[in-house]
């Protein structure tokens, strides 16, 4: 069971393209479970928040599985065991009667216990980090659709803290360049790399080199260039803080490069920052900007694989102006075509500015 991220339909690409042998069985907006799914190791995808084991699964709401499940898990543990239970989509009511419930139960079992979860809500990311797998405690992740309940044991947790140090402890941002968030760049290298192991990552708009960044961690050789010679330096300064080696270089995109690499992973370059959705006239002269931009761009590029992002205006969060519509068909002339079956969304709240992820192959 995998507990997704805010954008779902990101996160089932990335699980899919990682593991192609695995199996979707259910599938809802916070959650996905699947069927032959190898170890996942949380540290090297973006798009899961927590992993789960499976152990029940019916079409009606059977708390006594859980109840059980606890003290099978906690007999002959001594001192007091910590327990704590997330249900998604989140409910209050049935969150209190599962936890009051187990402790009950646990209780008349002989089993002293407390449950971690704070006013009866779902326990984040830090408090399954530090209150149930520092103390060897147990969680259950329970979730629910039409097609009944299931329940599941708590194995691992996004790794939060480094997510959050790659991004706010940065040694150069610039919010005018925007800032690709880490966690985006991971899942953008594994739409990409997919199952390979070695292959060699270029990110042409590298900017402070994000990409780079988290394609070296998950390493991938990988080589960047910007035409600002500081974001050039930026990416350089932000690698050499974290030990990791690129080769970084000033460079128009529009022109081709003589070096080696196999795909292609970029945040790509989004046109002007927006507080607002631009008037028709300036909507369709940004467009045309970077439809020339992407088609000299494509024009020369010579690899397989492509995973970038091109600019969405949103309006109420809604996806409405798309600048894929005119990229898309300038570039199709060199044989680029699009291979993500869903579109991919990556927006924050208030956001004017979206990116559309696009998996491109020739
Ligand atoms: C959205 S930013 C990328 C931010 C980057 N992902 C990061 O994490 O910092 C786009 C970048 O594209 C660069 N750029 C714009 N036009 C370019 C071109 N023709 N060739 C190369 N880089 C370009 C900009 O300088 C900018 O750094």
């Amino acid at each position: 069971m995998l507990i997704l991220g805010r954008n779902p339909a990101i996160s089932i690409a990335e699980i899919r393209a990682k593991f192609p042998n695995s199996k979707i069985c259910a599938r809802e907006k916070e959650f996905a479970i699947f069927e032959n799914l190898e170890k996942i190791d949380l540290k090297k995808i973006g798009g899961v928040i927590k992993v789960g084991e499976v152990f029940s699964h019916s079409l009606k709401f059977t708390p006594q599985k859980v109840y059980e499940f606890f003290a099978h898990e906690f007999t002959g543990k001594k001192g007091k065991s910590v327990f704590g239970i997330s249900i998604f989509p989140e409910n209050f009511a049935t969150l209190r009667t599962l936890l009051v419930g187990s402790k009950k139960f646990l209780k008349n079992e002989g089993i002293a216990s407390r449950f971690a979860n704070k006013n009866f809500c779902n326990l984040s990311s830090a408090q399954s980090e530090f209150e149930i797998l520092k103390k060897n405690g147990v969680e259950i992740l329970a979730v629910h659709s039409k097609a009944g309940w299931w329940f599941a044991k708590f194995k691992s947790v996004q790794p939060f803290a480094s997510y959050k140090f790659r991004d706010y402890e940065k040694t150069f941002r610039d919010a005018r360049v925007g800032m690709l968030p880490p966690k985006l760049a991971q899942i953008l290298v594994n739409l990409a790399v997919r199952d390979s192991k070695s292959l060699k990552i270029y990110d042409p708009f590298c900017g402070t080199g994000t990409v780079l960044t988290e394609a070296g961690l998950l390493g991938f050789e990988n080589l960047g260039s910007d035409i600002d010679s500081r974001m050039v330096e930026f990416s350089q300064k932000n690698l050499a803080a974290l030990n990791l080696q690129s080769d970084v270089f000033l460079h128009d995109a529009r022109e081709k490069i003589q070096k080696k690499f196999d795909v292609v992973v970029s945040e790509g370059h989004l046109g002007p920052p927006r507080k607002t959705i631009p008037e028709p006239q300036v909507r369709a002269k940004i467009f045309e900007e970077l439809k020339n931009l992407y088609e000299n761009f494509f024009g020369w590029l010579d690899c397989r694989r492509v995973v970038i992002c091109f600019p969405v205006y949103l309006e109420n969060g809604v996806p409405k102006f798309f600048a894929s519509s005119e990229i898309l068909p300038a570039i199709s002339k060199f044989g680029w075509q699009v291979r993500n079956t869903e579109k991919l969304i990556y927006s924050r709240e208030n956001q004017t500015v979206g990116r559309e992820i696009v998996v491109l192959e020739r």
